[in-house]
């Protein structure tokens, strides 16, 4: 078993991203429930506990409370935020509301430099604060080992019980240099190696699937996308021949879309592909039809129905495998105010019908999605599909307003690849979120040589953002900009028109549907 710290959540916006920062470190976190039982937590025999911010106040009737069981597990422990308020609740501290709130950038000034906390640090850092209540009185056996202005137990350390208390974040990058205060706890502290690379995870999960499957057939949905792309090269690495991967052409994909994955799938990587060419069937149902949900539902229905005849023409299987990942999985904690709790919700979730009977194989289920690019590297997969922008699964249909018409899809193609193209060789591609052309349903007038034109227009999408729940729209360089809407306007027969969408999300959302 991989040495782990565990992460309790109470809450917190930021807990996925303590996770991330461990791993980053090259040593595995799991994120549990606040409330799991100690001997539940004893059983995965991990090298250190965090105890994560949260929203709550220690003495808030429904505080989430951990189960004081783990104080006698003998690992080190750290407390952030929230957590420290609950070290002072178990160990005899006091916590008070404070005088005022402390809210962003603050200074720490480090009072025992002995402490394994801060090695290497200098002696004053920047820190980034979020919290009402404070330590008002430290608990028992502790020693003060940082303090801000607003606070003289900013951070504070059992050091015969490796129990520490930090009221700051340090996983946010708010706090420059809180990388390192992760790093010394999970290495100096926990005295954790760095076993947790992806090129050691490739053993592990080959070993895993080989496990699970045995002798069987799986089948996996093969979209283009960065997660199933992964997924598929690694269940092949495991089982070869015994994957089936179905490739959907629903004829709403990018240009070059299905060859590239032709290309590197069954040509380079030699795994069974089975190509599904749907795309009249699709046009076909979609004929007519301009409202956008009815659109999706259609698609949706439409897929499941050709992914269901897919499987059952691939032969017998008893595995379907899915490209979950972590965060799909990290149960969250329902605390009004958690954030965290509403942002589950997506456009894709609901997943085949029940009566598919499969097992399910998930080999990327306790991966967050830079760990899925950094593996599908160490198992040779190009750039181009590793740093894929997130596509949607209705692809050029929530991006042609109005009906969708076969010379409309290839006038959205050409443009879309120009964007692209000018993005890749910018530089600029890999850097944003997701950079597309839109088709309108406006036409407007125009003059091209010495004609009148009555053509569409293209808007042009660049934006930013961590997670796809809230974006704000890229500032590109007007040379960039010239040169897109030059070549789409030369080069794009049917389009006389280029605009920008200057709108971030919310208002706007990312696709125009
Ligand atoms: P919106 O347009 O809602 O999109 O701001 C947020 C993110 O989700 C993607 N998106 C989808 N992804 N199936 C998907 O897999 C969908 O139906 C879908 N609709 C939107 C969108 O590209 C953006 O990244």
């Amino acid at each position: 078993m991989n040495e782990q710290i565990v992460i309790l959540d109470f809450g917190s916006q930021y807990t996925q991203v303590i996770a991330r920062r461990i791993r980053e470190c090259s040593v595995y976190s799991t994120i549990l429930r606040y409330d799991t039982p100690a001997s539940e937590i004893a059983k995965l025999n991990p090298k250190g506990i965090i105890l994560s911010g949260g929203p709550s106040s220690v003495y808030a009737s429904d505080a989430p409370l951990p189960d004081k069981g783990i104080f006698k597990l003998d690992v080190p422990i750290l407390g952030i935020c929230y957590g420290v308020q609950l070290l002072a609740h178990y160990l005899g501290g006091r916590v008070e509301k404070g005088q005022k709130r402390e809210y962003g950038k603050g200074s720490l000034t480090i009072a025992d430099s002995g402490c394994a906390l801060f090695a290497g640090l200098p002696k004053t850092l920047q820190v980034w604060n979020s919290h009402g209540d404070k330590l008002t009185r430290l608990p028992k056996d502790f020693v003060v080992v940082g303090t801000t202005d607003n606070s003289d137990y900013a951070a504070i350390e059992h050091p015969k019980r490796r129990i520490f208390g930090i009221q700051f974040h340090p996983e946010v990058v708010h706090t420059p240099r809180g990388r390192e205060i992760v790093a010394n706890f999970v290495h100096k502290i926990c005295g954790c190696g760095r076993q947790w690379t992806m090129r050691n995870y490739i053993d592990q999960a080959v070993e895993e699937i080989r496990t699970q499957v045995g002798s069987e057939r799986v089948i996996l949905g093969l979209s283009g996308g960065v997660d199933s792309s992964v997924a598929a090269a690694l269940l092949h690495r495991a089982i070869g021949d015994q994957l089936t991967c179905i490739f959907v052409n629903n004829g709403l994909l990018r240009a070059r879309e299905a060859e590239v994955v032709q290309e590197v799938f069954g040509r380079n990587f030699k795994i069974r592909l089975q190509y599904e060419e749907t795309s009249a069937l699709f046009l076909k149902k979609l004929k007519g039809v301009t409202d956008p949900e009815r659109k999706r539902k259609i698609i949706g229905k439409t897929f499941i129905d050709v992914f269901q005849a897919a499987t059952r023409r691939a032969g017998k299987a008893k595995f379907l495998a899915q490209g979950t990942l972590y965060p799909d999985v990290i149960e969250s904690v329902p605390i009004a105010g958690n954030p965290a709790a509403m942002i589950k919700s997506h456009h894709n979730v609901g997943g085949l019908p029940k009566n598919m009977k499969f097992a399910l194989v998930e080999p990327l289920r306790c991966l967050f999605k830079d760990e899925v690019r950094q593996l599908g590297v160490e198992l040779g997969l190009p750039k181009e599909i590793v740093q894929r922008q997130p596509f949607p699964g209705p692809g050029l249909a929530v991006r042609c307003l109005g009906e969708i018409t076969p010379d409309k899809l290839r006038i959205l193609r050409e443009a879309d690849s120009i964007v692209v193209e000018e993005m890749k060789s910018a530089e600029l591609y890999y850097e944003t979120w997701q950079t597309f052309a839109v088709l309108l349903p406006v036409r407007s007038v125009g003059v091209q040589g010495d004609e009148r034109t009555y053509d569409f227009t293209i808007a042009i999408r660049a934006v930013e953002s961590q997670d796809g729940m809230t974006a704000d729209w890229v500032r590109l360089p007007y040379d960039v900009l010239e040169r897109v809407s030059l070549r789409i306007t030369n080069e794009v027969r049917g389009v006389n028109r280029v605009v920008l969408d200057l709108t971030s999300k919310p208002p706007g959302t990312i696709e125009w549907e």
